[in-house]
């Protein structure tokens, strides 16, 4: 049974810097997924801290947060049944090395300190993730013409 979902997709620094946000909001519009909220914003440290708490004290975790504070990120909620999942396959593995091609990140990058995106892992990142980018009214509801057929 399929499940209709809501699943938080933020542009890296370097996926912002390297002009890749029209090529990675691409794939996600043509699998047939739904745009409900996007910004371009400053990550701050706080808020850095906050979305990479799972990793504090991890050998990674302070250059994670110099990196993803060092230019705008695209946060974005993508809706769609099993969204969450579908994202993550989307996305690719962490290391883009070993990511397979057809991936974003397999196509578009090279190295795990710049993969480009972030996507939720589950249901409680994803809902964790939302509210700590997004304020309720920033999100959209919205119906699309094709969405009973691309659906079961
Ligand atoms: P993300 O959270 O960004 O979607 O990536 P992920 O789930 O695929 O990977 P995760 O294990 O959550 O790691 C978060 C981010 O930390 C950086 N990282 N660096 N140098 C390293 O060994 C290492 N491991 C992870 C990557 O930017 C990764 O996306
Ligand atoms: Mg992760």
């Amino acid at each position: 049974m399929q499940t209709r979902e809501r699943t938080f997709l933020m542009i890296k620094p370097d996926g912002v810097q390297r002009g890749l946000i029209g090529n990675i909001i691409s794939r996600m519009e043509t699998k047939g997924l739904k745009l409900v909220a996007m910004k371009m914003m400053a990550v701050s440290k706080d808020l850095a801290a906050r979305h990479y708490a799972e990793h504090e004290g991890k050998k990674f975790y302070n250059g994670l947060l110099e990196f993803i504070t060092s230019a705008p990120v695209i946060a974005m909620v993508w809706e769609g049944d099993n969204a969450i999942e579908l994202t993550r396959t989307l996305v690719g593995a962490t290391d883009p090395g070993k990511s397979a091609p057809g991936t974003m990140r397999g196509d578009l990058a090279v190295f795990t300190g710049k993969n480009i995106v972030h996507a939720s892992d589950s249901p409680e990142s994803a809902r964790r993730e939302i509210d700590l980018f997004f304020d309720q009214a920033e999100t959209c509801s919205y119906e699309q013409p094709h969405e009973e057929w691309l659906y079961d």
